[in-house]
């Protein structure tokens, strides 16, 4: 059988990863969670003070490290889950918090952070058998995948999945917090210059608000044998 390139794009906490991850899983391809490429990048700033006090990026200091930063992906032995590293150390617990999650969007606003995960991502997928999921991989990273998905659910959908993740791993979070940070991404994600948030005019659109895990996986699946075969 073919192999081929899925994009899966769409907004923060509508269930991308998990679809993508369960996809790839069963049908053996890699999976490359490319948010978590750019949160790595992320607890890379806060942790060698690379914001300023507003929230902003110190954006000469970022670029000259640029090149200290190595992201790479490594499968759990035990969960065969894909665990994320920064230079070395696995950070995969790390990048989840929502510290990491309302600081991401100014790091992944910058044009040389995007042209260095962008060119990882296509070197990840040059030998194809690969599930991308993201912002702009169907727009931006590879723009002739063979089978693009754009998901979305509403906000308040979205922020009550993130609260019951983040309550479920034992992080004191609000409701509303979460919600206005779901928000917040969204505007941000659309609405910046360089690759924003939107769907490819070939891409199939799915709104999961009201669908069950199990139920996007059976619709995934299904999409996936069609591009197989076409
Ligand atoms: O999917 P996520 O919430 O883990 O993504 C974290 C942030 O990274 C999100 O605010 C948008 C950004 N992102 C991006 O700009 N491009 C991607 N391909 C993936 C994520």
């Amino acid at each position: 059988m073919k192999k081929i390139i899925i994009a899966i794009d769409g907004f923060s906490s509508c269930g991308k990863s998990t679809m993508a991850k369960d996809l790839a899983k069963e049908i053996g391809y890699i999976y490359i969670d490319s948010g978590a490429m750019y949160r790595a990048v992320t607890l890379y700033c806060l942790e060698h003070h690379l914001f300023n006090p507003d929230g902003s990026v110190k954006e000469d200091g970022l670029r000259r490290q640029m090149d200290d930063i190595h992201i790479s992906f490594r499968l759990n032995p035990e969960t065969q889950r894909p665990m994320t590293f920064l230079n070395g150390n696995n950070v995969e617990e790390q990048i989840r918090t929502l510290e990491v999650s309302s600081h991401v969007s100014p790091v992944a606003t910058l044009g040389f952070v995007r042209q260095a995960m962008v060119g990882q991502q296509q070197a990840m997928g040059k030998e194809k058998g690969i599930v991308m999921d993201g912002r702009d991989i169907g727009t931006a990273v590879f723009p002739e995948a063979e089978l693009k998905i754009f998901v979305t659910a509403s906000a308040e959908i979205r922020a009550q999945r993130r609260y019951d993740e983040l309550k479920a791993k034992g992080q004191e979070v609000s409701f509303d917090e979460i919600l206005k940070n779901v928000k917040e991404r969204d505007h941000i994600d659309q609405t910046r210059e360089i690759s924003p948030l939107r769907k490819a005019d070939d891409a199939i659109l799915l709104d999961n608000s009201h669908l069950t895990i199990a139920e996007q996986k059976e619709w995934l699946k299904e999409q996936f044998n069609k591009a197989v075969h076409e």
